[in-house]
């Protein structure tokens, strides 16, 4: 018999400052318990207002064994239900994007209205009181236009913490007057929370990012190295440089610039505004805009990245011409879904205003590389050598804060986690 020890006791013995021990990464029972203390407890964050701009129009995301349809209702409202046919359970919606007139069951053809209610079911008898089988519904908000749902009866509170924290940064960028120009999901042979240890550090990014660190400065997602070659002491100082001006500028236009870490938080969350090299204008290969079209209230190409970053699963770079959001969706305890969109202003035209591939190949490229790095590292922390190894206090204090975040997000679901033993 192999030996077995308690989720608890993992979680009991977790070393700050540390890699989580295998199974965090690896174990089916972890990964169930990931899919029902973290993705069914939290805001997740599935999408962007312009997907559902007119009333009928629905996206339907599949959170683990959940799946939830989002969608646009007659008077405007955004809603989300469970894609669950109130007779015999049949998805109602594939997964993707629909626009619909009333939800119809494709089984037996019950049909909703776009509130949920139950508005017609065929043969069923005189007794049958259609008002108690209306679509179940699932918590969802719009924050700034980025849409969270979350499938817990009582969703945490903190997200309206979050929302007015975050909405005076995002606001002037005016997500809600975009539309997505391209979207594209990528499948990452790794557990999820190595897709988010990777996106929480720029340690890899000289090394592996070769179109991203043309606009990106590494320093500006917690890479503040402690010894530098003179040339990259030089670089670095005149980013420290270029921050502090430019912060300046950016606030007195009457843009919030200032960095905010709340990533203890429930719904714990960090944003800034960072400058871009070169032009300094987008997150592009030479820098420039990608759409000529500037976004909303803004009067100025060179207005760097602002950044913003959740737990558990979501980071979003918001520019003056376009704006990239990334969703983080768990598939098995070895492979990840990453769904990448880039919005550019709605009355941007393709081969006019803006290129496809300028927009999307830094980041396309940047996706492929952080797959390939989260595939090897999910190898290894497979491998019968693997034990935790340490973080890098100068560059990957973000990181150890997602951990953090997670075992204490863990910790506070004793009651679900106390059953799950996994392989020693
Ligand atoms: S399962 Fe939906 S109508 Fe029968
Ligand atoms: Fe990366």
């Amino acid at each position: 018999m192999p030996e077995s020890v308690s989720v608890d006791a993992l979680i009991a013995r977790r070393k700050p400052g540390c890699s989580l021990e295998a199974p965090f990464y690896t174990s089916q029972a972890i990964f169930d318990l990931d899919l029902t203390a973290i993705f069914g407890r939290h805001w997740i964050y599935v999408g962007v207002e312009p997907e559902i701009a007119e009333p009928g129009d629905c996206v339907t995301v599949d959170i683990g064994r959940a799946s939830v349809i989002i969608l646009r209702d007659d008077d405007m409202q955004v809603r989300a239900f469970h894609n669950v046919c109130r007779h015999r359970g049949a998805r109602l919606t594939p997964a993707g994007a629909s626009t619909v007139g009333n939800l119809v069951c494709p089984y037996h053809q019950w049909t909703y209205g776009l509130d949920g209610r139950l508005l017609f079911a065929e043969h069923m008898g005189r007794e049958f009181d259609t008002s108690c089988h209306g679509l179940k519904p699932v918590h969802v908000r719009s924050v700034g236009g980025l849409l969270f749902v979350c499938l817990a009866k009582e969703p945490p509170s903190d997200i309206d913490a979050l929302a007015a924290a975050i909405e005076p940064y995002i606001a002037p960028h005016d997500l809600r007057n975009c539309k997505v120009a391209h979207s594209e999901d990528l499948i990452e042979l790794g557990n999820w929370k190595l897709t988010m240890e990777n996106n929480r550090e720029c340690y890899h990014c000289v090394g592996n990012h070769p179109e991203l660190t043309v606009p990106l400065f590494e320093y500006g997602f917690g890479f503040s190295p402690d010894s530098l070659d003179d040339n990259r002491r030089v670089h670095a100082e005149r980013y420290d440089a270029l921050l502090a001006e430019s912060c300046q500028r950016w606030e007195g236009m009457g843009l919030p610039s200032r960095e905010i870490d709340r990533l203890t938080d429930v719904t714990g969350f960090r944003t800034q505004r960072l400058p871009i090299d070169g032009s300094g204008e987008s997150q592009t290969k030479d820098t420039r805009v990608a759409s000529r079209k500037i976004l909303g209230s803004l009067s100025e190409c060179s207005l760097g990245g602002l950044s913003f970053w959740t737990q558990p699963n979501s980071w979003h770079h918001f520019m003056s011409d376009h704006i990239v959001t990334f969703s983080v969706l768990p598939l098995s305890p070895d492979r990840t879904l990453l769904r990448t969109r880039w919005l550019v202003h709605k009355d941007a035209v393709e081969g006019v205003d803006y290129d496809l591939k300028t927009l999307t190949e830094v980041w396309n490229a940047t996706n492929r590389q952080d797959g390939d790095l989260v595939a090897i590292a999910q190898a290894g922390a497979a491998s019968p050598a693997y034990e935790p190894g340490p973080y890098s206090p100068h560059t990957e204090g973000l990181v150890e804060k997602f951990c953090a975040w997670y075992i204490d997000r863990l910790s506070a679901h004793r009651g679900v986690t106390a059953a799950v033993e996994v392989a020693a």
